[in-house]
């Protein structure tokens, strides 16, 4: 597509939002907004929010710039977790998806830099989950090799922070769909399945469906309003579908919002994961945690630089 043509698809802050898509049967829909800005989403409305938000990595995306300085970067996180919120319920929580450390364009702990906002934006910490997956395999970037000098230390890691805006425990009772098996081995805070592939998807950043499925199992109950304010390719909207959950996607880009539409349409109505509930009551419970799509997805962390730079 031509660059005048996608430069005009873009929504500039301040910028009118709208719904690009809409589910009803499932209780979804894809805004196309800035999310920073957008009035699309009333505040105190959402119960739970999933997302991975930019990570200021020189990922090549369609409209949102990924290389500003980390001080800009730091300041875009304030701003859209002050917005994040404002939307969430008082009881509301949100479960961020983000990197440990990034070493590609210098060294920053990411992870705590971010925490430490989301803080400041008034957002109760909870807990943190780490997400193995398992991409050490490609690893040649020692710093030093063998010597003291200067050896680099890399964490093959993601982080799933867990935070609250009031209250930890919800206001009101619902319903809760998760499995014994499940609520034993998530409550681990270890999580261990694959990434998902940006040439599958089509997308240069996405989870894998696993991710916000747990999440939204754990953490919201059936019925629950779940948001996504950087829906990117549509993945947290598919869990929802497939788990019962009603969902707002808010995506920048025009072309992420087709692929997450095209996604959805192809992805809930497919019902994978009830389909694992068949074969579970035929077969042995493991099915249900074993890594979905097995290990062959991962790939290397984009800001994590496994290259030799010696
Ligand atoms: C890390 S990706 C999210 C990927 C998503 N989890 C998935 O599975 O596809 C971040 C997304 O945020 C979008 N984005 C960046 N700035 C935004 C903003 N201010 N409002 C809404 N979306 C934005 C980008 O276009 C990109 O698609």
């Amino acid at each position: 597509m031509p660059k005048n043509i996608k430069r005009k698809q873009r929504i500039e802050k301040g910028g009118v939002g709208e719904i690009y898509f809409q589910a009803d049967k499932y209780g979804i829909q894809i805004v196309r907004d800035d999310f920073i800005t957008t009035k699309m989403i009333p505040d105190s409305s959402v119960d739970l929010i999933v997302t991975s938000p930019p990570y200021n990595v020189d990922i090549h995306y369609n409209s949102h710039k990924d290389n500003i300085t980390f001080s800009e970067y730091l300041d875009f996180t304030r701003q859209w977790l002050k917005k994040a919120y404002e939307v969430a319920k008082d009881d509301g929580r949100i479960c961020l998806n983000i990197p440990l450390d990034k070493n590609k364009g210098g060294q920053q702990s990411v992870y705590s830099d971010i925490l430490q906002i989301a803080k400041e934006c008034r957002w109760k910490y909870h807990s943190t989950i780490v997400w193995n997956e398992g991409n050490i395999s490609r690893r040649t970037a020692w710093g030093s090799y063998m010597s003291a000098s200067a050896p680099y230390v890399i964490a093959p890691v993601e982080l799933i922070t867990v935070l609250y805006k009031k209250q930890w425990k919800k206001q009101n009772r619902g319903e809760s769909d998760i499995k014994k098996e499940e609520f034993i081995a998530w409550t681990n805070g270890l999580w261990t399945f694959a990434g998902e592939s940006k040439k599958r998807v089509g997308h240069p950043a996405p989870f894998p469906t696993e991710l916000p499925r747990r999440c939204i199992k754990l953490f919201s109950y059936v019925n629950d309003l779940i948001l996504d304010p950087f829906l990117g390719s549509g993945t947290t909207l598919i869990a929802c579908g497939q788990e019962n959950r009603r969902g707002i996607g808010v995506e920048i880009d025009e072309e992420y919002c087709e692929l997450a539409k095209k996604r959805i349409i192809s992805e809930v109505s497919s019902h994978p994961w009830r389909q694992t509930d068949i074969l579970l009551s035929r077969a042995s419970q493991n099915v249900l945690l074993a890594t979905p799509d097995g290990a062959s997805n991962a790939e290397p962390a984009p800001w994590l630089d496994f290259s030799d730079r010696t």
